[in-house]
């Protein structure tokens, strides 16, 4: 097991679009062992492949308080969607910054779990939230591209000093 670096927002490696895995096999479910570990490490609730440097469409995420429900999501698919909600979003890649997105309320997704046996999901209220927010990971999306321009722009100038600051 390792804790891997996640990249962190505006990285260019986080607008990669993930491939599809071909064949869960040892590589893959060694890096989904990884990816949980560094998740709940962090800690975090969800965590996408691309944001530890790895361009392939795995998706892990544990909603629970006690952090033993793990999720696995394999080459996820959103089959339905309907309603609206806005929910407060954070991000492993965006440290410090929490806002509000509007996204469907209820979703049906399709997935392989960690053995490559497929599984349907319905799922609704932060459960739903959190899958789109991974998903959009997986297409080189970041929840802040939803963000006014203005508010874009201010967290750029924000982690822009930040860096100068760090070097
Ligand atoms: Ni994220």
């Amino acid at each position: 097991m390792a804790i891997l670096n996640i990249l962190h927002y505006p990285d260019p490696r986080l607008r990669r679009v993930a491939q599809p895995v071909a064949q869960v096999d040892a590589a893959v479910r060694r890096l989904v062992v990884d990816m949980a570990e560094t998740m709940y490490a962090a800690p975090g609730i969800g965590l996408a492949a691309i944001q530890v440097d790895v361009a392939l469409r795995v998706v892990v995420m544990d909603l629970s308080e006690e952090r033993n429900a793990l999720k696995v999501f394999i080459n996820p698919e959103i089959l339905a969607r309907d309603g609206v909600q806005v929910m407060e979003e954070g991000c492993l890649s965006v440290p410090g910054v929490y806002d509000e997105v509007e996204r469907a309320r209820h979703i049906r997704v399709r997935a392989l779990d960690a053995d490559g046996r497929p599984f349907e999901l319905e799922a609704e209220g932060l459960l739903a939230t959190c899958v789109q927010h991974e998903i959009d990971h997986l297409d080189g999306k970041v929840f802040v591209d939803y963000l006014s321009r203005l508010k874009q722009n201010r967290l750029r100038k924000k982690l822009e000093k930040q860096e100068r600051l760090a070097m």
